[in-house]
């Protein structure tokens, strides 16, 4: 890699077109789910080699559960026997898993199948994977917002006291400010994902579907991300 190449530090990714992959194909909307299992395993690595320091994942929002009960169920078995099986490759690989998002009302098997590959990779120093599942921009706010209102009834912190630090360090997880979001399928849209933390990210929507979310594909983002001038509100260099 050239020196001069600047990577994210921090990666966002809306893992979006996986029903119309599999339409396409003739197939039902899950076996799409099932392919991107595939690229997700791929992209995971990748991203663990080439040095990137956080990626998050838009897996499943408070929303989807308003989707048809039969993919619903389909979607947390794939959870569950991902963190149980596919995913435990990363242990090895030195990747720390951490999950953002709301536990209610995810079923008892895919939460101790996310505690079990929690607690697994707790050590681990390199890529850190933020899952979000379950996960809603509103909901954090609304529980960000609802854990600091009990810290100052409980008398241990005052008024004066919230400050943007202080709400960074409440959020589901405390992780640097996203830098780069890419949402696949060519849909134009946030759709509630990290909307606090994308504040000065970069956007890129690439047409493919997620499953079609090659690591060559994701080695094009890479470059785009290198065009771009950011400049964080202050004067174009
Ligand atoms: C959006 O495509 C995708 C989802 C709601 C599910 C994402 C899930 C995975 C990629 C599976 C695995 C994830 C982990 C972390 C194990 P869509 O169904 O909305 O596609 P469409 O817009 O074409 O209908």
């Amino acid at each position: 890699m050239d020196k001069d190449f600047i990577l994210p530090n921090h990666v966002g990714i809306i893992m979006d077109g996986n029903g119309r992959w599999a339409k396409e194909r003739g197939m039902i909307r899950t076996m799409g789910h099932k392919s991107a299992i595939k690229t997700l395993k791929e992209l995971c690595l990748h991203m663990a080699d080439i040095g990137i320091k956080y990626a998050s994942l838009y897996a499943f929002s408070t929303e989807n559960f308003k989707r048809e009960k039969s993919e619903v169920d389909f979607l947390m078995d794939l959870f569950m026997d991902s963190f149980r099986k596919e995913f435990s490759f990363l242990k090895e690989r030195n990747v720390r898993v951490v999950f953002s998002g709301r536990r209610e009302p995810l079923p008892e098997k895919v939460l101790d199948a996310m505690d079990q590959i929690v607690e697994e990779t707790k050590d681990n120093n390199n890529l850190v994977l933020n899952i979000c599942i379950n996960y809603g921009s509103h909901a954090e706010l609304v529980d960000t917002t609802k854990k600091i209102c009990e810290k100052v009834q409980r008398g241990e912190l005052s008024i004066d006291e919230i400050n943007e630090e202080l709400i960074q360090k409440n959020l589901y997880q405390d992780l640097p400010p996203l830098d780069f979001v890419i949402r696949t399928s060519g849909e134009l849209r946030l759709s509630n994902f990290m909307m606090y933390q994308a504040s000065y990210a970069e956007f890129y929507f690439p047409k493919v579907y997620f499953p079609d979310f090659t690591v060559e594909e994701f080695d094009k983002a890479m470059e785009e991300f290198n065009h771009r001038n950011r400049r964080f509100g202050g004067v174009k260099s």
